[in-house]
């Protein structure tokens, strides 16, 4: 089928994602197509799981607006990036304004972080545990978290959120990382951080939110990638857009966005350990890009009214040709990116732990990873739950 997350699978990729927010729900041409799974093998739900949706008055959880989008993924099979614990953004002022001391604000934080990923636990493949925390110049954003705690609030949010489910893939979130600069050079060091600090980290999100024409060229987005694997971690775009400057485009406009979606779809096939991309939605409608940069738009693979637009062929069509026979080199790069993985997994104390709580015989829950190369655990799915093979390095119980 010509679907971008069968043919990103077939690529040598571990899924082909959207975000979807509460209000497209009600659209069922659009619902046809997000929770279609050979279309987007992954979701993550646009604003439902931020703060100020889930903990608006401190203590109060609310988790209807996740579980709307949650509970329609996990039926359709898809798997959940989860969005987001730690961000100075749609942050309630209960939070933003409030008269911390360390011990308030880290009691706070562990609270959000506990509840939140709690209720979420074993659905989530990732969490964005910290989003954003530089400025466009690559210093610390001076909020909250910051003032009060300095860098430390960084490892002290992936602790929380590795105690609550050791089974989710941990990472840091950011634009303008995804090519050379001090915004770049200064997320490396947050991820040099968390592991010096014997905290697990398992990935970086690269946001991808780019402008058309003005897309980095594909070398410096290898580049970018490869600093983080070079780590340790892996890495995925998990927000791509790219808008256009002046709507409506032309056709040549449209066409200049079809080559710089693929030049970034192309960047994640080059480098192993680059699991994902996800769309920052799928359809122009849903976008949030007209009302955050005035006069630009038309940023989807999809039009207003739900047509397929050039960037979407093109990346089907770059898929196709990228798909890999058994045995070729697609899979033999997965096979030295899940060594990578575990050996980042046996270094960092907090994480050689985790797998033996999830890993007794019979007791994986479900959708948790029960498989895959890199996978440091033997275990069987809770019944009824059989472990699924998704590719060479992720296995679910479905
Ligand atoms: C955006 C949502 O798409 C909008 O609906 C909301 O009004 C603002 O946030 N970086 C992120 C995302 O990490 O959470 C943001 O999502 C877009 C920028």
């Amino acid at each position: 089928m010509v679907s971008l997350n069968s043919l990103a699978k077939g690529a040598g990729l571990l899924y082909f994602g959207t975000a979807v927010d509460n209000p497209s729900l009600s659209n069922s041409a659009y619902t046809a197509i997000a929770f279609n799974s050979s279309e987007f093998g992954q979701i993550t739900p646009a604003n439902g799981q931020k703060w100020d949706s889930v903990e608006p008055s401190q203590n109060t959880f609310n988790y209807a607006n996740g579980d709307a989008i949650t509970t329609k993924a996990q039926a359709a099979g898809q798997i959940l990036r989860c969005h987001n614990l730690v961000w100075y953004n749609q942050l309630p002022s209960w939070v933003s304004g409030g008269s911390w001391t360390t011990s308030t604000l880290q009691s706070v934080i562990t609270t959000h972080i506990t509840n939140e990923v709690t209720h979420y636990k074993g659905k989530c493949y990732a969490w964005d545990v910290v989003n954003e925390a530089l400025d466009d110049s690559g210093n610390y954003r001076t909020d909250v978290f910051y003032n009060i705690l300095g860098t430390s609030y960084i490892p002290f949010a992936f602790n929380a959120a590795a105690a609550a489910d050791p089974s989710a893939k941990l990472y840091y979130n950011d634009y303008n990382i995804e090519y050379a600069g001090a915004k770049l050079t200064a997320a490396i060091n947050i991820v040099k951080g968390i592991q010096s600090a014997g905290v697990k980290i398992d990935g970086v999100g690269l946001q991808g939110h780019f402008i058309v024409g003005s897309t980095p060229s594909k070398a410096s987005l290898i580049s970018a990638l490869q600093s983080f694997t070079a780590l340790g971690v892996e890495v995925a775009y998990t927000e791509l857009d790219v808008r256009q400057s002046s709507v409506p485009a032309s056709a040549s406009a449209q066409q200049q966005q079809a080559t710089d979606y693929v030049t970034v779809v192309s960047a994640c096939l080059s480098v192993k350990d680059c699991v994902g991309v996800t769309v920052w939605d799928f359809d122009d409608q849903y976008s949030w890009v007209p009302s955050t940069f005035s006069g630009s738009g038309e940023a989807d693979l999809w039009s207003s009214n739900l047509v397929k637009k050039p960037a979407y062929t093109s990346i089907a069509s770059f898929l196709k040709s990228a798909a890999t026979a058994p045995g070729a080199t697609a899979t033999s790069s997965l096979t030295t990116a899940a060594s990578t993985i575990t050996t980042s997994v046996t270094t960092a104390p907090s994480i050689t732990s985790a797998p033996a709580t999830t890993a007794a015989v019979g007791t994986i829950g479900h959708w948790n990873q029960c498989g895959g190369q890199g996978f440091a655990s033997a275990g069987a799915c809770a019944s009824p739950y059989t472990c699924s093979t998704i590719n060479t390095y992720y296995a679910q119980c479905l």
